[in-house]
């Protein structure tokens, strides 16, 4: 079946480098080669590297200082102008770069035309990538230090709290609440060991290395670099402008701390139900029902939860992207902004309201002292009290379960069983079992390094403040 051709509107913006096409995009297809809806976010980045590639072309005598000068006062306005939303950018310009060539060579004539000598936008965009990386790494490692000091803080108010740990998310042993709570300072710290490892590999600088071998111009690497606060530069220009595993990297750290967060959120969500009734949330994180007058629902913890989907899935896209590229540069990679930028905006909305829920968020001690002694959290206790008396600790497993099995029949605590019960499941136990029982007393007697007691939780706690400052 004959289908209409769609009007294809050809371009009017001339682009400075169509020498070589004698046929201009229609609007589809520049559409489609356009990347200014996400490359805009680096126009800050592109600018700054033009600045130090500029200086570093007039040390090396390869433009004048004249030129120089019109450059710099070209950029800066143009800074200005985009800051103040006033740089038009048609998308036939395709990117950023482009757009910001244009404006410079529109503003300050030939002189513009020299700021891209011995680059090419395949080294640029490398470099504006690193430069928003590095940007990236160091504001969430901020926001996740303050998520830390603020769960360092509520586990220091926690005081001596007991609360149930949980596994399989039934009732396991009891530990103080603190000690929970800095679990997830733990997992956050990994978070940002990983940024600071993936900011390593970050932290190189590819200019230089043009399209795909570099130049015959005589350029001034480590100069560029060291102007940009650069560690190093890349060694080889293929892998330099092809090279897009610092942004999977920082995807993948982005998308390990949304899946902690995620973690963090769910547990919070259950602990906050009637049912738990552990925590309460502060009105302003929740939202309430358009049907229901009573609903407290903890919709911000859920979408910070449903935020790792947002970040496992761009950090997919990514290694997707990635996957089987032909050495070097290919256009693909011109999308990987639309995965990395996603991903780190996405933790980057959930970090930035976490330290608040955390901040604001009381523990119940009044409901979770009540149900304390549900589910004989002393249970692993007494089986090691038993052991400490020359039992086999597989054979007091099994007296122990057999006094819970009774317990339960009862309707009581193990604890609220008579001595002479206890006695009779094993003649070892003695009127001491009576410190070793009951969730308070079981907290005060874990002996070894990082457990759930108060010294570890005080050690912890030392330790955490010191390095959070
Ligand atoms: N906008 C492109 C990107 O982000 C850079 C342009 C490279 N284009 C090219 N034809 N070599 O990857």
């Amino acid at each position: 079946m004959a289908t209409k051709k769609a009007k294809k509107t050809p371009s009017k913006v001339k682009k400075s480098w169509h020498g070589r096409l004698t046929a201009e995009a229609d609007a589809e297809t520049a559409a489609l080669l356009t990347s200014l809806d996400v490359d805009q976010t680096l126009w800050r980045y592109d600018i700054v590297a033009s600045l130090a590639h500029a200086q570093m072309l007039c040390e090396q005598k390869l433009i004048t200082r004249a030129d120089l000068t019109k450059i710099k006062s070209g950029l800066r306005a143009i800074a200005g102008k985009i800051e103040a939303g006033g740089l038009t950018m048609p998308i036939e310009l395709e990117d950023i770069h482009m757009v910001i060539e244009k404006a410079l060579i529109d503003r300050v004539g030939a002189a513009g035309g020299k700021l891209h000598t011995g680059r090419s936008r395949n080294d640029q965009v490398a470099l504006d990538l690193r430069l928003w990386a590095r940007d990236a790494v160091d504001n969430s490692t901020d926001a996740v230090a303050a998520l830390q000091r603020a769960l360092v803080d509520l586990a220091e108010r926690c005081g001596d709290l007991v609360i149930p740990a949980y596994t399989h998310l039934q009732r396991a042993q009891p530990i103080l609440a603190g000690h929970n709570l800095l679990a997830y300072v733990e997992m956050l710290q990994r978070d940002v060991d990983r940024l600071a490892d993936a900011r390593k590999r970050i932290n190189v600088c590819p200019l230089g290395s043009g399209a795909v071998a570099g130049t015959s111009l005589p350029l001034d690497r480590q100069r560029t670099a060291k102007l940009l606060g650069f560690k190093t530069i890349t060694r080889n220009s293929i892998d330099a402008t092809s090279d897009r595993d610092f942004l999977a990297e920082l995807c993948f750290a982005c998308a390990m701390l949304a899946v902690h967060l995620s973690r963090w959120a769910e547990d919070w969500i259950i602990y906050s139900t009637a049912e738990f009734g552990m925590i309460e949330l502060h009105d302003a994180y929740c939202t309430s029902s358009s049907m229901m007058p009573q609903k407290k629902n903890a919709d911000t913890l859920e979408l910070i939860r449903a935020k790792s989907a947002m970040a496992i899935a761009q950090l997919t896209g990514m290694l997707t992207l990635l996957k089987g590229l032909p050495l070097a540069y290919n256009r693909d990679l011109q999308d990987d902004k639309r995965f990395a930028f996603a991903t780190v905006q996405a933790t980057t909305r959930a970090l930035a309201v976490a330290a608040g829920v955390v901040s604001t968020t009381k523990f119940n001690p009044d409901r979770i002292t009540a149900d304390l002694d549900k589910g004989h959290l002393d249970a692993t206790a007494l089986a090691e009290y038993i052991t400490t008396k020359g039992t086999p600790f597989r054979t007091a497993h099994q007296i122990v379960a057999k006094l819970v099995v009774r317990a339960d029949a009862a309707g009581k605590t193990l604890a609220e069983l008579p001595l002479a019960t206890l006695q009779a499941a094993c003649r070892k136990i003695g009127p001491d079992v009576r410190r070793h029982l009951g969730a308070a007393n079981v907290v005060k007697r874990y002996a070894t390094q990082g457990a759930a007691g108060k010294k570890q939780l005080l050690k912890q706690l030392e330790f955490w403040k010191k390095k959070l400052g």
